[in-house]
């Protein structure tokens, strides 16, 4: 194939891209900031998150891709735009894209990703369920029978699959994961404590003090937010045991998708998954504490990813040096032409 062929993990919370001969080229928050006059573009990635949440309203800043899909098209293009342009500069070649994408999307969704890539500069694209992707970037053995549970927690959404001879027996994408977890820690203090804070400071007190089960040792840290009585400026403390309450019903969300999985899956692989255990895969199974929960719900040993937010790019990467894997199982690049 001509032109570069580029790997991208186009997640809720970041977007990691892999470069044929490179390696991994690029990490960033998946966000753009415009302005709202002109709605012209004027930061994207880490630049966006650096002002986000701290601009006046002449200036927005977006995640266009939420629950793991593409949701605002225009702004999703300007992102992987100004990306291609920053990886293949003035190359006469346009690039090769293998783009994950959640393992249940709709094929409304696929089309969304195919065109927006397209639009954006790429010349030939194919689409893979980010499950297998993690399932090939952890090494795990895709192409054999034996059923292989893959549980990749993300920002915007909790994909569950179980993947069998190179592809996906069973799949579900929750929407649920890593940012509701945030909403759902601002809506409490809002409610309860009658404090305002960003979605950056609920991220940090969910990655601090948060977990899935209850911690040995009580841990709190001090943060800073507004009143919602008076909009003063307050400096408060907050505790892991109260988080612990918290965040729980996202929690339960999660469990009931994966019990939900298990119940639609064929007897045989459920075998195999007893045998193989679960992996537990995406930033938010760092979450203190979530791989005792699961096998306490589940009853099946879990897995902890060694390297969580790599391994969707991971499993890109490996399709990117063996674009004959893809064929083999039934995945095609596709150009524009072959779309309209
Ligand atoms: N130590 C931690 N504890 C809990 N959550 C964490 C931790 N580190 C990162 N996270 C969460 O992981 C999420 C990012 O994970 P990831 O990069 O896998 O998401 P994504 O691929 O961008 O999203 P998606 O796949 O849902 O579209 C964020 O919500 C972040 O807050
Ligand atoms: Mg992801």
């Amino acid at each position: 194939m001509l032109g570069k062929t580029i790997g991208i993990d186009f997640g809720s919370a970041s977007t990691i891209m892999y470069v044929e001969g490179k390696g991994i080229v690029l990490d960033e928050p998946t966000m753009i900031a415009i302005d709202t006059e002109t709605d012209i573009p004027i930061a994207i990635g880490n630049a966006a998150y650096t002002i986000n949440g701290r601009t006046d309203d002449t200036i927005s800043v977006v995640s266009p891709v939420k629950n793991g899909i593409i949701s605002d098209y225009t702004n999703a293009e300007h992102i992987l735009r100004y990306y291609f342009q920053r990886l293949c500069g003035n190359s006469i070649f346009k690039p090769n894209v293998i783009l994950t994408v959640p393992s249940s999307a709709t094929n409304l969704d696929k089309r969304t990703f195919l065109d927006v890539a397209m639009h954006a500069g790429a010349g030939r694209v194919c689409l893979v369920e980010e499950s297998l992707a993690s399932a090939l970037g952890l090494g795990m053995e895709s192409n054999t029978f034996s059923g292989q549970f893959i549980v990749n927690m993300g920002a915007g959404a909790v994909d569950v699959a179980v993947v069998t001879m190179g592809s996906l027996a069973v799949a579900k994408s929750l929407k649920v994961g890593g940012k509701s977890i945030d909403a759902a820690i601002q809506r409490y203090l809002r409610k309860e404590r009658d404090i305002l804070i960003g979605s950056q400071t609920a991220e940090r007190l969910k990655i601090c003090l948060g977990s899935a089960v209850p911690r040995k040792e009580e841990i709190a840290i001090m943060v800073g937010g507004k009143s919602s009585l008076d909009n003063m400026p307050i400096s408060f403390e907050v505790t892991s045991t109260e988080l612990f309450t918290c965040i729980r019903s996202q929690l339960d969300l999660i469990v009931g998708g994966i019990k939900s999985v298990l119940e639609i899956t064929p007897p045989e692989l459920v075998g195999d998954i007893s045998e193989n255990g679960i992996v537990i895969t995406g930033g938010t199974s760092l979450l203190y504490g979530l791989k005792t929960l699961l096998e306490s719900e589940t009853g099946i040993e879990a897995h902890l990813a060694a390297d969580p937010m790599y391994s969707c790019v991971s499993g890109a990467a490996a399709m990117v040096k063996d674009v004959d894997y893809l064929a083999q199982n039934g995945y095609a690049f596709k150009t524009l032409q072959e779309l309209s």
